[in-house]
């Protein structure tokens, strides 16, 4: 039995935290109590690529990164205080601060995804719950928005951790692939590419910060197909692989965040983001603390990590 990469076993062995997960839920769905399940950190505000796609560049200024000390405290009073289940690392590039790395995976055993382009050797961690590798495309297209040469960086060091870390390495790698009006075509490229070597995959679409994004696959025909042939692939062959519930691709074919840059439907409070100080993000992972940052449209929002829970039926403020 396996249920999200998470074998019997190891659902036993933390039996104490699915109790808090299960008060959070039932809390929710009784009272409409709202307390986040899930924890995201920008550990570093440093990033070794420049993709043509990221919301990450669009509001960074120059700051410090925090000690290892100093994540510690935010562990503490931002995850644990609120008994998040699932912590996820993202920047700039994780990758660059192994030490923060392996601090999460220390207080999140099994607990803690990185989120990585995957550039940079990718190191083992026994208790790492799984990297999400960052893939935009086939080969020639993911090049074109992550920069040169860097598929081939990310095949080597993914094929490298499969081959060095034991039998069940392939388990450590999931694939995240954001879909753009310029990758769109290469959806089950990448599905070819990857599934021999990786444990799951999992879709979103690219979220515009401005209007006229032309990187953004409007709702309507084209996206609709990607989105069914999807649905297909996860109801027949690849079951397993795909991680996205069918509801929540049907979800991804039209608005269902919000109005303008205002979440509505997206349960934003369901995950507590924090910038690289720490700061609390708003109105969500892609947001952030500073007031006069740009802001995601909400309108045509395409991420993964709310779609999936409104999918499941756990919605926003409204
Ligand atoms: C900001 S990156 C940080 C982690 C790491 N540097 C990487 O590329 O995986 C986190 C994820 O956000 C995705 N992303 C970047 N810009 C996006 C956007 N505008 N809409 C949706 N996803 C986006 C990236 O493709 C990546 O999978
Ligand atoms: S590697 Fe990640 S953080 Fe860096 S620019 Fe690309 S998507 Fe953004
Ligand atoms: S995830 Fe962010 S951008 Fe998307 S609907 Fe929610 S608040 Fe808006």
């Amino acid at each position: 039995m396996e249920i999200m990469g998470r074998g019997f076993r190891q659902i036993i062995r933390e039996s104490p935290l699915y109790f808090h997960l299960g008060l959070k839920i039932g809390g929710y769905k009784l009272f409409g109590r709202k307390s986040p399940f899930y924890g995201s950190a920008d550990i570093i505000n440093v990033c070794n690529l420049h993709c043509e796609h990221c919301y990450w560049w669009l509001n960074r200024k120059e700051n410090e990164d925090l000690t290892t000390q100093q994540w510690k405290k935010i562990i503490d009073e931002k995850f644990k205080k609120q008994h998040v289940f699932i912590a996820t690392l993202v920047g700039g590039e994780p990758m660059m601060r192994p030490d923060i790395v392996e601090l999460f995976v220390k207080e999140f055993p099994k607990r803690a995804c990185v989120v990585t382009n995957g550039t940079f050797p990718i190191p083992y961690f026994k208790d790492i719950y799984f990297y999400w590798i960052s893939i935009d495309g086939d080969e020639k297209t993911h090049n074109k928005i992550r920069g040169e040469g860097a598929w081939a960086k990310t095949r080597e060091n993914v094929l490298n951790y499969v081959k060095n870390n034991g039998q069940k390495a392939w388990k450590d790698i999931w694939i995240t692939m954001t879909i753009n009006s310029q990758n769109y075509k290469t959806v089950e490229k990448v599905i070819d590419d990857w599934k021999d070597y990786t444990n799951k995959i999992g879709f979103q679409f690219h979220t515009p910060f401005m209007e006229n994004d032309p990187l953004w696959l409007p709702f309507g025909k084209e996206r609709d197909k990607v989105i069914d042939r999807l649905i297909d692939l996860k109801l027949n062959s690849l079951k397993n692989y795909i991680i996205n519930p069918k509801e929540q691709l049907e979800i991804m074919k039209q608005n269902w965040g919000g109005k303008g840059t205002t979440p509505i439907d997206c349960p934003t409070w369901a995950i507590v983001s924090v910038d690289h100080m720490g700061r609390e993000k708003q109105p969500c992972c892609i947001g952030s603390a500073e007031k006069d940052s740009m802001k995601p449209i909400c309108e045509k929002c395409g991420l993964g990590c709310y779609s999936v829970l409104l999918g499941y039926g756990i919605k926003g403020m409204a």
